[in-house]
């Protein structure tokens, strides 16, 4: 098969990483399209490099902008490419506006789209990234989404559970295969923002990143959590800086006051391998980052979480991540009970890691690979539509799983309940006791 990635920033190129390995050890075409998004070498070309990953295909170089300006570059680019190369499914991952363009473009060429990371969300609509994910999950034909709380998200927004597939998360794959080897290399290697830490002999290191519009283009959240910054001055805070930081920060003149704190170590974004090297020797991880709620679960390190809403709940319930938004009163509460309380702090790092075993692209590209063979990937036109009377509810009394009972009544179900609780229709779910939303295709 050929199969186009279209990426754009960082997180992408982290979480694809396993993917595009995948891809070729099975002996497919990997068509790689950068839309150029991040174009920084440390915050694109350095990954490539560390994750030893192939050169794209095509490079789109949209670089910054508005929203607006940025996707219709982004989509006016990919357009031309697909046309030309015509590959048999585009797989975008997260949330970004490379996954909004991707999945857009391709489905409106009849090209299939694998969502990888699909089904999260916020409930934020004033998030960017949240109406990204949304379009994108209209968009797509198949998605791999990290836990049953994402599939969910999907089954109860109307999409059929056979198009749905609990993988676990990609950053899960990126984080067990190269936590040995930046275990063995020198910590920077390629950069040397980090090199010049001594940070095997810290004690108390924060790592801290921070990037969100929402926390960033605002000074008052700025200056809340810089207070709270200035007063954790028994810890070694090492901020890798995101470049949009670094602007809303100069451009507020709030940048100096944190610089010139003798516990806040102030870098530039480090390489995948030195940043997990980091991240594994933390008492506490302070972010706003989606993917670092979910690393920081994976390597066992507590995380306060800069925002006050998550489409990473799992991690919240599972007791290894704590919202704390830009509440000075809440930062300092929690990340003190972290570095004061071992029993508290054991706690989060003891939380069970809700994504999977690291092996989401093994299992992604057998179910594409399957979905191909059975000539599923197509898109097309249905025959005859179904009125929305076919859809019905029932309370099931018969011992019966999900995929037996579809068969027998040549029924399509949407999602079950057990009593007021919400279960994802696996195929081996027994429904005996539980409420069903089914489409019955008998009428
Ligand atoms: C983007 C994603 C966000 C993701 C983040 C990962 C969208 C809407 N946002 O946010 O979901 O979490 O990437 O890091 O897609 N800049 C540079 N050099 C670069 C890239 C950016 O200096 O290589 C600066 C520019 O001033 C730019 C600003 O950062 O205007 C913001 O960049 P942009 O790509 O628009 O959004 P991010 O904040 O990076
Ligand atoms: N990361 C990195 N170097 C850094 C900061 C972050 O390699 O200096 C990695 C981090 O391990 C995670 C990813 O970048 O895998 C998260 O990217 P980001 O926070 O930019 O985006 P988000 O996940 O919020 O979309």
């Amino acid at each position: 098969m050929k199969i186009a990635i279209v990426l754009g920033t960082r997180p992408e190129i982290i979480k694809m990483a396993s993917v595009m390995d995948e891809i070729q050890n099975k002996g497919h075409e990997l068509l790689l399209i950068h839309t150029g998004q991040h174009y920084d070498k440390e915050m694109s070309e350095n990954f490539f490099l560390d994750l030893k990953l192939p050169k794209p295909n095509y490079n789109i170089h949209v670089g910054s902008g508005s929203h607006g300006k940025q996707t219709g570059k982004m989509m006016e680019g990919i357009e031309e490419v697909l046309l030309d190369e015509k590959p048999d499914i585009v797989l975008v991952q997260g949330d970004t506006n490379a996954v909004l363009a991707g999945a857009l473009v391709a489905v409106k060429l009849h090209i299939p789209v694998g969502h990888v990371e699909a089904g999260l969300r916020s409930f934020d609509e004033t998030m960017p990234e949240e109406i990204n994910r949304l379009a994108a999950d209209v968009s797509s034909k198949l998605y791999f989404v990290p836990t049953e709380e994402s599939a969910i998200n999907l089954a109860m927004e109307g999409i059929s559970r056979k198009r749905i597939f609990v993988t676990g998360n990609t950053v899960v794959d990126a984080c067990f295969r190269n936590l040995k080897i930046s275990e063995e290399r020198d910590v920077g290697e390629y950069e040397k923002s980090l090199a010049d830490l001594d940070i095997d002999n810290m004690e108390n290191i924060v790592t801290l990143t921070m990037h969100r519009a929402e926390n960033v283009d605002f000074k008052d959240r700025l200056l809340n959590i810089i207070e709270a910054l200035e007063e954790l001055d028994d810890t070694n805070i090492i901020f890798p800086m995101h470049p949009r930081t670094k602007k809303t920060m100069e451009n507020f003149g709030l940048f100096d006051r944190l610089n010139d704190l003798s516990h806040v170590h102030i870098i530039k974004p480090v390489g995948y391998l030195d940043f997990l090297l980091l991240t594994s020797k933390s008492t506490l991880i302070l972010t706003d980052s989606g993917g670092l709620q979910e690393e920081a679960i994976t390597l066992d390190v507590p995380a306060l979480t800069l925002r006050y809403n998550t489409e990473r709940p799992e991690t919240v319930t599972a007791g290894g991540n704590i919202l704390v938004g830009s509440d000075k009163e809440a930062i300092l509460k929690y990340a003190r009970k972290i570095l004061d309380d071992e029993e508290f702090r054991n706690s989060m790092k003891n939380a069970k890691n809700p994504y999977g075993m690291g092996n989401a692209a093994e299992l992604m590209i057998k179910i594409i690979e399957d979905a191909d063979a059975a000539d599923s990937l197509k898109l097309v036109a249905p025959d005859e539509v179904m009125a929305s009377f076919t859809r019905k509810m029932k309370v099931i009394d018969e011992d019966i799983s999900v995929k037996e009972y579809e068969d027998k009544n040549n029924a399509l179900i949407k999602i079950a309940f057990e009593g007021e609780d919400v279960k994802f229709p696996f195929d081996d779910l027994n429904l005996k006791g539980k409420t069903i939303i089914l489409e019955d295709y008998n009428n």
